[in-house]
């Protein structure tokens, strides 16, 4: 984690082209994503939006424990050669099933997902919402990050969320602000 860190850190300070930089969660929304994932009901766990694999390790160490897998989807070839290296360097190959693709086309086929991290381009956020929320068990729990750093580009899903009968939802300052959505069973609206 330390190693990701501080690539993190020296391209933002650098100047780094965004697309070429790794774009990752900070360790406190690392450990409240872990915190979450552990806490949820058994099913499915998926991630949208790998990059080289920090929000992955975090979200591991929940797999760990409860000795399930997190299914994390990642579009960039270079980034898909990085979280694959991550996940040999950290021993964590056997918890991770890493999908090098557009998550789009596969959630769909995600069933009984009982957790979500959802860490795209904003613009995504939407249509990644509405191909979750009706795969999700209730009591599974998505987070969407950016909910405070990307405001103003995420308020449609954001307002989608916060007024959806399927979940309970609520925005948590920790972090880049993270969109936190509850699923609950069958209620009446
Ligand atoms: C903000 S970064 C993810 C950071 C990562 N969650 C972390 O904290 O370490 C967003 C990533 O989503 C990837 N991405 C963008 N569109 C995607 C798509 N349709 N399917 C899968 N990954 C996508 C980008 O290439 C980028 O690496």
């Amino acid at each position: 984690m330390r190693f990701l860190e501080e690539i993190d850190t020296r391209d933002r300070a650098d100047g780094t082209a965004r697309m070429a930089r790794l774009r990752q969660i900070p360790p406190e929304t690392g450990k409240f994503i872990a915190m979450l994932a552990a806490s949820t009901p058994s099913g499915e766990y998926i991630e949208i939006g790998t990059s080289a694999g920090y929000s992955t390790l975090w979200l591991a160490l929940a797999c760990r424990m409860l000795q399930r897998k997190i299914k994390t989807f990642e579009i960039l070839a270079k980034k898909a050669v990085l979280a694959q290296e991550t996940f040999r360097m950290a021993g964590i190959e056997d918890v991770v099933d890493f999908v090098h693709g557009d998550a789009l086309e596969y959630l769909p086929e995600c069933k009984n997902i009982s957790f979500c991290f959802l860490d795209t381009e904003k613009e995504l956020y939407t249509d990644c919402y509405e191909a979750v929320i009706p795969n999700m068990i209730p009591g599974g729990i998505l987070v969407a990050d950016n909910a405070i750093n990307h405001e103003a580009t995420l308020r449609p899903m954001l307002d989608r969320a916060l007024e959806d009968f399927r979940v309970d939802a609520m925005i948590v300052p920790i972090g880049k602000g993270e969109l936190v959505c509850r699923k609950v069973g069958d209620r009446a609206r």
